[in-house]
Parts: structure tokens; sequence; C-alpha cells
């Protein structure tokens, strides 16, 4: 418990002292998430499922380094966006679409000396994604036969497992460039004219994959 209140009074010191700034780097680039192609059976077709595709946003990702091995990384981005495509005996069907933010939490081991240009690492942390946006497709409402129809996806809460590296080029510019595997499971349902239609476990599981540009301050 000492030794906790310790490093909790000393991190709290050095986020609040003008030295932290030098622990804190900020990543900017391409960000892509690739969900898991194999599809979720619908509960009440089981021979019908759904997919969802992939989508490529900014990526907004800082790293606060703990000391020279420790990082922690906030991962962020700009709203993803996915078609939900049907699988099975409704392959192809335009079932809807949704946004969603997954915002993650890393710690993170840098292999190396603290002043090595090139710096693998690996991390383990958790996700927050929440969905929003959801729309049906016309294809849906066409089997459903009303314009009445509604998407909602549950938000999901899930652990995450990462691999990476950063390549310094000078003291305040490098590479950035890591993969991540993100659990994402989401309960999706479909009302139709107030009634629910459709239930199906959607696991969205994806790779999520970022090549950008560091700056450290
Ligand atoms: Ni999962």
């Amino acid at each position: 418990m000492k030794q906790f209140l310790k490093t909790t009074a000393l991190t709290l010191g050095l986020l609040s002292s003008p030295i932290a700034f030098a622990n804190l780097s900020i990543n900017v680039g391409a960000i892509n998430v690739n969900p898991d192609s194999g599809s979720s059976a619908l509960n009440e077709i089981p021979t019908a499922g759904v997919s969802v595709d992939s989508n490529t946003q900014l990526g907004l990702t800082f790293d606060y380094a703990l000391n020279d091995n420790w990082v922690i990384e906030l991962v962020a981005a700009t709203p993803f966006s996915h078609d939900i495509k049907g699988t099975g005996a409704i392959k192809g069907a335009g079932v809807g679409s949704t946004k969603h933010l997954p915002p993650s939490l890393f710690g993170q081991y840098h292999f190396g000396a603290a002043n090595a240009k090139f710096r693998p690492f690996i991390g383990a942390g958790v996700n927050y994604t929440i969905f929003f946006d959801e729309k049906a497709g016309k294809d849906l409402k066409a089997v459903l036969e009303t314009e009445d129809v509604k998407l909602k996806l549950d938000n999901s809460f899930g652990l995450a497992a990462q691999i990476g590296a950063n390549y310094m080029i000078d003291d305040q510019w490098g590479i950035h460039a890591m993969a991540s595997f993100i659990d994402i499971d989401t309960d999706a349902k479909v009302i139709a004219n107030g009634q629910t239609a459709l239930t199906t476990d959607v696991a969205i599981d994806p790779f999520v994959f970022m090549l950008g540009a560091k700056f450290k301050f």
C-alpha cells in the first residue's frame, strides 16, 4: 500500500510537471479495423448470418512512458463505419450499417535500450466499443416488408493484445506501427414495426493495424 501510494504520488507529480511532456508522444496515421470474417448465425434463421466489412480511419494514439520500458498507450480514431452484409442463406444481402468508436488503453513493454532507434513492443489492454448511427439496410426492409426497421447494436467491453514497433528518425520524429487483436462482441437486434424481429450475437473480434508518424515532445 505504501509502495502504491508512493508510486501514485510520483506519477501524479510527473504528470503535473513540465518534464512529463518529455514522456509523451503522439502517433498520427492510418488505422484499419478488419473484423473477423467468421459470421454469426441469426437466432431465428440458423442458416443465415451476418458479417462486417473492414474500414480505415485517421488514428490518433497517445504514448506516455512511465520509464525506459513501460508505456501506456491510448488508442483513439475518427469513427469507423462498417457495412453489415448477409451470409449463408442471405449471402450478400444489405442488412445494414453501423458506426463505432473503439477507444482502447494498453500497457506496453518496450524492448531494447531507451535510446535505441528501433524498439519493438508488446502490449495488453482493454477496449470499449461504442456503436452508434446503426441503419437497417434496404434488403432487410424488403424481407421484413416494412420501412419501419431499426437496427440496435450493444456496446462492447473486451480485452485486447498488441504487438508493434517504433523507429525513431531523430530525437523527435519517428514511425509507429502496431497490430492489435481486440475482442469486440455485440448483441444485434432488428426491430420491425416496434417488435423484435431478429437477434444475433456478432463476434466482430477485429485485427486493428496502424501505421503512422510519431512525434515526441
Ligand atoms: Ni469475441
